[in-house]
């Protein structure tokens, strides 16, 4: 045998999110002042309650395994949250632990999808859902949807992809890359032709908590006892709590899935941190001030950043309800040169950009949108003015 990388993992492309991040980081340590419009993280810290949670767990030796699939306290903090926030009822043998939603979601995936299986995934989409489709070895399906339709698909765009190997589709709402919440009658929809053609919703809620003008997140389990048997919900601590590095997600759903996930998490990556799981135990079970804080400070950025992209000559964009991105449309600049330098692609677009004005976004091409890019708007209100300043200054100078 030679030394080679597997085939199934040579293909995978690595996050092009984190690539720019990295990028824009080696700028910054060479003192370049970078405005970086590309991490998918609150730039808030952890509230100081759920800190000293973790702190006492330490204190207290909790620092042992604990059961694979999530210690029964936080299961139970998780079951509570569930009932209250979803209206969804969940026993603790329908929930799992995991590290961070990205595991749930994979591991969801892998209990989920045989060889050759289709997943719908409406597009422009989060970066890792065609990668985590792939390496279970199923197969992507990208439902298109617009910009004039508010980037969400209609029952009959779904049901015009849906096959006999149709298995999975996944709901973001609200969603990443460009911040678009279901309303009701989109999800029902959905929720109707998952029990028609007999396939499974994964709905991924992170971020549920960051939702504006004052809409209120719907999880689509909760729309019928027959859709709840066949969706797993899959949220976590990374967003609402700005916990991104404890790593502690979850997802709840019918008994037999949730048991084959833990049966390939126990010999996958065991249980998730036992401090970090004491520490989420704390956040899920009190009041938070200190989330509405943050989400009206986002909602705050949502509406400068909103009104300055489409102050710029000849770019605009959809006006999201959530999360913390936001999708500006640059197909009028795309062809443009800078400096005798054309610039054709997005990437390309976006590495000129990050050359010459110090500002990094991420290329749509990252989420199956070659006309966009994306902007994450978890920065402070004078980075994101001075760096759509810089944005505006470099569209300009396109000839
Ligand atoms: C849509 C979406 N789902 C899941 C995740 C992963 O969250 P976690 O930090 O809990 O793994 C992210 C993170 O960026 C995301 O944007």
């Amino acid at each position: 045998m030679s030394l080679t990388i597997s085939k199934h993992c040579a293909s995978i492309t690595p996050s092009v999110t984190l690539s720019i991040n990295s990028k824009s980081n080696e700028m910054r340590e060479k003192g370049i002042d970078v405005i970086s419009f590309g991490a998918g993280e609150p730039d808030f810290c952890t509230p100081e309650y759920i800190c000293n949670a973790a702190i006492e767990a330490i204190r207290h030796g909790k620092t042992k395994y604990t059961a694979s699939s999530g210690t029964v306290k936080l299961r139970k903090a998780i079951a509570d949250k569930l009932l209250r926030d979803n209206g969804l009822s969940y026993g603790a043998d329908e929930i799992i632990v995991s590290n961070g939603a990205k595991q749930s979601l994979y591991i969801a995936l892998q209990a989920m999808l045989d060889p050759g299986d289709e997943v719908l995934i409406p597009s422009p989409c989060w970066v890792s859902y065609p990668e985590m489709v792939r390496m279970c070895s199923g197969v992507p399906v990208y439902i298109r949807t617009s910009e004039e339709r508010g980037f969400i698909p209609s029952a009959e765009d779904i049901e015009k992809m849906i096959t006999p190997k149709t298995k999975v589709f996944i709901l973001t709402s609200p969603s990443n890359p460009n911040g678009v919440v279901y309303d009701y009658e989109h999800m029902k929809a959905i929720a109707e032709l998952a029990v028609k053609h007999q396939f499974y919703i994964l709905s991924d809620e992170i971020y549920e908590k960051l939702i504006y003008d004052g809409k209120k997140h719907i999880s689509i389990a909760s729309i019928s006892e027959e859709v709840k048997k066949q969706t797993i919900v899959v949220n976590g601590m990374s967003k609402a709590y700005a916990m991104t590095g404890w790593r502690i997600g979850y997802a709840a759903g019918p008994k037999d899935v949730i048991k084959a996930m833990g049966s390939y998490q126990s010999h996958a990556t065991s249980n998730a941190n036992s401090i970090a799981q004491e520490a989420a135990t704390e956040a899920l079970s009190r009041e938070d001030d200190d989330m509405k804080k943050m989400v009206d400070e986002f909602e705050a950025r949502r509406d400068l950043a909103y009104n300055m992209i489409n102050a710029i000559p000849d770019m605009r964009c959809v006006r999201p309800e959530g999360a913390f991105y936001i999708m500006c449309n640059i197909s009028k600049f795309l062809g443009k040169s800078y400096n005798g330098k054309k610039l054709s692609t997005s990437v390309e677009l976006c590495s000129a950009l990050l050359e010459n004005f110090h500002v990094a976004v991420v290329p749509g091409e990252a989420f199956e949108a070659p006309n966009y890019f994306r902007i994450s708007y978890a920065i402070s209100r004078s980075q994101i003015k001075t760096g759509l300043e810089r944005i505006a200054a470099f569209v300009s100078a396109l000839q």
